[in-house]
Formats: C-alpha cells, sequence, structure tokens
C-alpha cells in the first residue's frame, strides 16, 4: 500500500512518519511538491500511483493569513482540492486534515469569569453544528473541506485543533517564554482541546483501512483554557512561574480566535473509533516521555 504524504516537514508530517513506517511512505514537503501547484501535484501523483494521500501540508500561521489572504487560500483550499481531484482520477483515497476554527464564535459573556462559567456549561461541538469561521485562517481551510468534497468520493476530513507535536507550538512557546520570564499572562477566555500529533496519527490509522469516509472531529478528550494549558505544562515541567489569566481583548492580534471550539468526537465515537486521551494524559506523554 503506497503513502503519498504532502507537508512531511511539520508536525503531523514528522509523526506520521513515525508511526505509519510499514505503509510504504513516500515524503514530500513544500520544497519538493507545492500543494498548490495544479500540475507539480498531477505530475508526481501520477509518477507515484499512491493508494492514499495523507495532506499534511498546510498553512497555519493564523495570524499571518489575515494579510497573506491570497496565498492562504492557494494552500488550504486549493492545495487539498489539487490533491483531491487527482486522487480521484487513481482511485486513491485522501486524508485531509482541517480545524476546530471552521466553526464560528460563541457568545461567553462579557467578563472573564463570565466566560470561564458559560464555557463549563456548553456541550463540545459535534460535525454537523454550522460551519461560520471568523478569521481567514479558518475560512480558506473551509473551502478546502468543501472542495475536498466536491472532488473526493473517498475522503477522510479530520478536524483537529490546538495541535503540538515535533515543531512550533503552544507548549514549545510557554516553555521558551519561561526561560526570560517570571511571569507569563495567558489568554483565560478562549476554549479548546489541545492535541496531541501522536493521538491524532493514531485516529488516520486507524481511518485508512476502512471505508468509513467523511468528516471526523479529531481532538483530545476534555476541555481547557490556554490559561489552563499553559498551568498543566509548568506543572508538569516542573517550572516555577507565575502564570497571570488575562482576556482575549487584553491579547490584541491580527486574527481574532473562537472563544469555544471545543470539538465532540461524535463520528469517531459512532464507529468505536475514538482513541484519543484526555488532552492532560497525552500532554504528560509528551512532556515527560517524549521531551526528556
Ligand atoms: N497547529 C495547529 O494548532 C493546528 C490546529 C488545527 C488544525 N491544524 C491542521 O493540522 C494540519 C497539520 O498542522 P501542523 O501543525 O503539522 O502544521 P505545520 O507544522 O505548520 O506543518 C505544515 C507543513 O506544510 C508545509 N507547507 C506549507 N505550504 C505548503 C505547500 N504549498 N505545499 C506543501 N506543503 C506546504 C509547511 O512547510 P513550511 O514550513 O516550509 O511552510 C510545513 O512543513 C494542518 O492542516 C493544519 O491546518 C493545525
Amino acid at each position: 500500500m503506497k503513502t503519498f504524504i504532502t507537508g512531511g516537514k511539520g508536525q503531523l508530517g514528522k509523526e506520521v512518519q513515525k508511526q505509519l513506517e510499514e505503509y510504504n511512505l513516500f515524503v514530500t514537503d513544500y520544497d519538493t511538491v507545492d500543494i498548490a501547484n495544479f500540475k507539480q501535484v498531477e505530475k508526481v501523483l501520477y509518477e507515484e500511483k499512491p493508494d492514499i494521500v495523507i495532506n499534511c501540508g498546510a498553512y497555519t500561521a493564523v495570524d499571518k493569513c489575515e494579510e497573506d489572504i491570497e496565498q492562504a487560500y492557494k494552500i488550504n483550499a486549493l492545495g487539498p482540492r489539487n490533491l483531491a481531484i487527482i486522487c480521484e482520477e487513481l482511485g486513491a483515497k485522501i486524508v485531509h486534515i482541517s480545524t476546530d476554527y471552521v466553526f464560528g464564535d460563541i457568545f461567553l459573556g462579557n467578563t472573564l469569569q463570565e466566560r470561564i462559567e458559560n464555557a463549563k456549561l456548553l456541550l463540545p461541538l459535534k460535525e454537523d453544528y454550522p460551519c461560520q469561521p471568523i478569521n481567514i485562517y479558518g475560512k480558506s481551510k473551509l473551502l478546502g473541506e468543501q472542495l475536498v468534497r466536491q472532488f473526493s468520493s473517498k475522503y477522510f476530513i479530520l478536524r483537529t485543533a490546538w495541535l503540538y507535536g515535533d515543531g512550533n507550538n503552544f507548549v514549545n512557546t510557554m516553555l521558551n517564554l519561561a526561560k526570560s520570564n517570571d511571569t507569563i499572562k495567558v489568554v483565560a477566555d478562549q476554549f479548546g482541546s489541545p492535541t496531541y500529533t501522536k493521538d491524532l496519527v493514531l485516529a488516520i490509522k486507524n481511518l485508512i483501512p476502512t471505508k468509513f469516509y467523511g468528516t471526523y472531529n479529531a481532538t483530545c478528550e476534555g476541555i481547557c483554557s490556554w490559561y489552563e494549558f499553559a498551568c498543566k505544562i509548568f506543572e508538569l515541567e516542573n517550572i516555577d512561574i507565575k502564570v497571570v489569566p488575562i482576556t482575549t481583548e487584553e491579547f490584541s492580534r491580527p486574527a481574532r480566535r473562537p472563544q469555544y471550539s471545543c470539538l465532540d468526537n461524535f463520528m469517531l465515537k459512532l464507529h468505536n473509533l475514538n482513541s484519543f486521551r484526555h488532552w492532560d494524559v497525552a500532554l504528560k506523554d509528551y512532556i515527560i516521555d517524549e521531551r526528556i
């Protein structure tokens, strides 16, 4: 079974290579195959004739997408479309990774306390919750999903969130900041589910032998705020640092972020394929077992 990987040097791409060794991998990244370039995609896929394509390539810099709009859409929408068209011609399955940011904003209240209390009352969003992205990254990823569905009959779309693994991510940012600060301010009114690439690749591994095509939420279990996530990282690393909870308004960024984007892996549960661990168990695995 030949498996073609795009974005192989990214966080997810690296984990795919670790866990899917037996899948006869052909690994590419931006420098070898630009998924936004249809001719390149067509040529290499016709040469390699894979049975499965796993698209780990994406424009993931959420704030930069706001000013680099055309490039964001080229990579996040046309890229998966190009792959889906050729996969369909070859009869190959396509695994495409999407995001919690395809969903919109949910109003949680005006004060930090209200937002924290209301977030705990909400139920995580199932796959059929209406999409209404509020930033360019989310909009470009949503169009990517729609185009994959339009052109492929054998697709698995996995929506993940707050991803960390081998690469640039929130965990590493916090640990780097802790080297030169004794106090860190972290947003406490945005809620999601931190997800370890190891858990996401296991979900991909569980789905690809099946014919259960469709769209899946794919995040670790449980929810937290970025503030709670940061506190847990420092606790597990035994770092003594003051973490100050702040609001979204106090941490202004170019791209708006949804306040609540916690996902329910409902479709995976229906198939008895939900192998995701609780986010703090997965984080402990990453910090204690992987980073030491
Ligand atoms: N990171 C998160 O928190 C998060 C959250 C939700 C969903 N996701 C989704 O999860 C997937 C994997 O994310 P990740 O964290 O592994 O991303 P990542 O570490 O940023 O890796 C993305 C990879 O794609 C490559 N790439 C960029 N443009 C490309 C192009 N035109 N053609 C081929 N490759 C290209 C990048 O290369 P360069 O580095 O050279 O640009 C990089 O190696 C993405 O679909 C992302 O949207 C991520």
